[in-house]
């Protein structure tokens, strides 16, 4: 009996899939098929599948084709599953021509001839695409606009900016540039706000009542009041508003906070996190107010993001200890952040001005949870015990630092609802977090020494 073992996503079935599947039984007398698992086909940069895994296990099984359907879940198993099965002929698609030729050493690898005209990507993008714009000034909209070309079903259409650097950077990537903001909302379904902070309010104001979904750089504004204002206006008008960290998107981080919830060090007592920046200060930078971005709206949201995830939103006290700039009043080379709770307590440090070590530790009652610096955009943690023996290392890929999937997060909150990472209460907490500190309440000012 000739054994045939093939692969693929398979998402959304269409008639390319079929005959390939045919093609591929005609090869032998038994056919595998390999459907891959959602994470592992992320690393290959295919994002935004639409359907699950059982979905589309489901779907290959419906065809009939198939005499045996596996899951492929990580790198190199195409090898193990040669072996396992015995496949005398491994097949794919033309478009992977030469790609695993490797595979003849343990079998005959045969490359069919793709159908022309379908594939799923197209029928992804085809599906509904979003039209999202852009407005604001920060760096990370090149990255931004990046990042969205590894996401099938969203266009950047525009952006507005009074940053014309950035502008004439992505200047070809998007049809519309403009300053005029009413505009840009009445071209896009959506928009991604990068606008300083104390911009975000009218800004994600505008687009709500303009009916346009809202994907905005932490913190949503600079008062808990408004946070919550604007989060009863986006549910009145059914539109998703959520915060942009990518760190809560990426792999490594969502799996370690998986992990330590579970129980993995026993009871968390202290989640303990930095995030610093020595980077020239852009004063020109400003909004009307006259404020940068300083360390506190750059990197709080970030920092504090661990300590909400793990130890909640409900903190008994709260004290911030910063050190003011010389320059501009509210700027914070650096500040501290002490949260206490009912049986716990974070640290948080956070600093434009001061350079220190990105690390995130959570200590708990069995043992403690180490991520190197720099902890927002790590591939790599650690659970380390009393006894070293008992260690564990994780690795998880990085894809554009969360970014890539935060842009998939959003478009499936736009399409199914559903709850997002970052909640409601936490974000309304970060925004508790920047009142306190605008409005000195319970902060100690280390230049002048006094509490404010
Ligand atoms: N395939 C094919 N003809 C098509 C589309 C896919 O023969 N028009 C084959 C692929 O070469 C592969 C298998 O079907 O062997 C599974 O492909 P998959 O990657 O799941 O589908 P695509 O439509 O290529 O998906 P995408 O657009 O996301 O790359």
């Amino acid at each position: 009996m000739i054994k045939v073992i093939t692969y693929g996503t398979y998402d959304l079935l269409h008639y390319g899939h079929i005959k390939l599947l045919e093609r591929a039984k005609a090869l032998g007398d038994y056919l595998i098929v390999g459907v891959t698992a959602d994470d592992f086909d992320r690393t290959r940069g295919k994002i935004n599948v639409q359907q699950s895994l059982m979905e589309r296990v489901e779907a290959v099984r419906q065809t009939g084709i198939a005499d045996e359907i596996i899951v492929e879940e990580y790198e190199g198993q195409k090898i193990d599953d040669i072996k396992k099965y015995g496949a005398d002929i491994f097949t794919v698609g033309s478009d992977w021509k030469g790609h695993f030729d490797y595979l003849n050493e343990f079998c005959k690898v045969v490359y069919l001839d793709r159908t022309q005209g379908i594939s799923s990507s197209e029928l992804r993008a085809a599906k509904n695409e979003l039209r999202l714009g852009i407005i604001g000034e920060s760096p990370i909209i090149k990255k931004f606009i990046r990042e969205s070309e590894f996401v099938n079903g969203v266009k950047i259409v525009g952006i507005c900016s009074s940053n014309k650097s950035c502008e004439s950077e992505v200047a070809e990537k998007v049809s519309l540039i403009t300053d005029d903001y009413d505009l840009l909302l009445d071209s896009v379904d959506a928009v991604y706000v990068v606008s300083h902070p104390s911009r975000h309010y009218s800004d994600i104001r505008t687009s709500l009542l303009k009916e346009k979904h809202v994907l905005c750089e932490s913190p949503i504004s600079l008062s808990m009041e408004e946070t919550k204002e604007l989060y009863s206006l986006a549910h009145k008008k059914g539109l998703i508003l959520i915060d942009a960290v990518k760190t809560a998107y990426s792999t490594a981080y969502s799996r370690m906070i998986l992990l330590a919830k579970g129980g993995k060090i026993g009871e968390i007592v202290s989640v303990d996190s930095t995030c610093t920046s020595l980077r020239n200060v852009d004063y020109s930078n400003t909004d009307q107010l006259g404020k940068v971005w300083n360390s506190i709206t750059s990197w709080g949201p970030t920092a504090l993001l661990p300590v909400f995830q793990l130890l909640g939103v409900e903190n008994k006290f709260m004290r911030i200890i910063t050190r003011m700039g010389n320059k501009i009043h509210s700027y914070d080379e650096f500040t501290k952040i002490t949260l206490e709770y009912q049986g716990s307590v974070a640290s948080v440090k956070v600093g434009k001005g001061v350079k220190s070590e990105g690390e995130l530790i959570i200590s708990g009652t069995k043992g403690y949870i180490y991520v190197p610096a720099p902890w927002w955009k790590t591939e790599y943690f650690e659970i380390r015990y009393e006894n070293e023996s008992e260690n564990k290392r994780y690795f998880y890929q990085l894809d554009g630092e969360g970014i890539r999937n935060e842009i998939v997060s959003f478009l499936r909150l736009i399409e199914h609802k559903g709850a997002s990472i970052i909640s409601e209460s936490l974000s309304i907490a970060i925004s508790q977090v920047m009142e306190d500190f605008y409005n000195g309440n319970n902060v100690v000012n280390l230049v002048s020494g006094k509490d404010n």
